[in-house]
């Protein structure tokens, strides 16, 4: 059985986690000077050829700035408001710039995360994207992030389970399933659903003692699959990825998208849990945040439906809907028919 959801959804703790970002945003558009480059409107491509900057950095920090009312966007081009011409211009007797530089001397991380959003390279501190990519990890490591995934996802693993109809599932497969936790709370609602996490080998490890203490042993095991270099298991009539594309370009998702088509069986269904953009990509707020901590250590982005939709189609899927599963998660599914 899953534990009984709490009374209230983890949302408040997502905004204290995600509110870090607010002013690294600020302190990273100050920097680099965008706010003075966007004294005529410009498009990210237009603000991202004017500096000299990439496309992944702006187009993770300017939503970020619009969500925290420094922006307008009109007609997809950014543009200054009376907020940020009275605060963030140079010129202005009200600039706030010099706060911000000397806060940014205590900020850790400050210069990779400087240097991720100017250059769209992707450096982290703790070197998990590293892993990821090599399919490399050492078992120390995979601990710290599974265990930091897992606090961050039990919630909503729960609470989908509670919302999201998974009727007719037998086999699921979990890619990059982390500790697992999504496919044990489903195995926990569905007494008939038997999953499978497929992981790296060293998180597989970790993952065993999360389905033990999920009490589902009996009908949850692990894989150990490297998802971009290995065959992926068959059998299974539904694949679920939750926050895994969030963590690629979208040319590594729709390889995904295509090794998951082949892979199931005819009438299996595709599940991607994320946090979506809305279609302007420019918010909701925590889907910017996310976001723009997603330049801090992965490939990837936050995507709106419609950037999903075009990768699940492209890879022969049909059907695809999507439905709020919990807190600020969206499940999109697609079938293949
Ligand atoms: C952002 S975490 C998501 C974990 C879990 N699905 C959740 O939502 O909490 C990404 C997961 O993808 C796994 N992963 C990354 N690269 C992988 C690879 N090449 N093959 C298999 N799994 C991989 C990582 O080990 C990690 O657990």
């Amino acid at each position: 059985m899953n534990p009984e959801l709490p009374a209230i959804d983890d949302t408040p703790i997502w905004n204290a986690m995600l509110s870090v970002f607010n002013s690294q945003a600020i302190t990273v558009a100050l920097e680099l000077e965008v706010f003075e480059g966007l004294t005529e409107p410009a498009s990210v491509e237009a603000i991202s050829n004017k500096l000299g900057y990439s496309q992944r950095g702006m187009k993770a920090l300017l939503p970020m700035l619009k969500v925290q009312g420094l922006l307008d966007k009109h007609k997809g081009e950014y543009q200054l408001n009376n907020l940020s011409r009275a605060y963030m211009l140079k010129d202005s007797p009200y600039y706030w710039g010099p706060f911000f530089s000397r806060r940014a001397e205590t900020l850790p991380n400050y210069k990779m995360i400087l240097e991720n959003i100017r250059d769209g390279e992707t450096v982290e501190a703790r070197g998990s994207a590293d892993g990821w990519e090599s399919g490399q990890m050492d078992p120390e490591l995979a601990k710290t992030v599974t265990d930091f995934m897992h606090c961050h996802s039990i919630t909503s693993a729960v609470g989908l389970a509670n919302t999201c109809d998974f009727a007719g599932v037998t086999k699921l497969l979990d890619i990059g399933g982390g500790s697992g936790c999504y496919a044990t709370a489903l195995a926990n609602h569905y007494p008939e659903l038997r999953c499978t996490i497929m992981e790296l080998s060293a998180v597989c490890e970790v993952a065993k003692g999360y389905i033990e203490k999920a009490g589902v042993s009996d009908r949850a095991d692990t894989k150990a699959v490297d998802m971009f270099r290995e065959d992926w298991p068959e059998g299974y009539n539904a694949h679920f990825f939750s926050n895994i594309f969030h963590d690629w370009s979208t040319e590594t998702c729709e390889e995904l998208a295509q090794k998951s088509y082949d892979a199931l069986e005819p009438g299996g269904r595709i599940c991607l849990q994320e946090i979506l953009f809305e279609e302007d990509g420019d918010g909701p707020y925590p889907a910017a945040a996310f976001s723009f901590f997603m330049t801090q250590g992965t490939k990837g982005q936050q995507y709106t439906l419609a950037e999903l939709e075009s990768m699940l189609v492209k890879a022969g899927f049909k059907n695809v809907s999507c439905q709020r599963s919990y807190g600020y998660y969206s499940l999109v599914t697609a079938y293949k028919v």
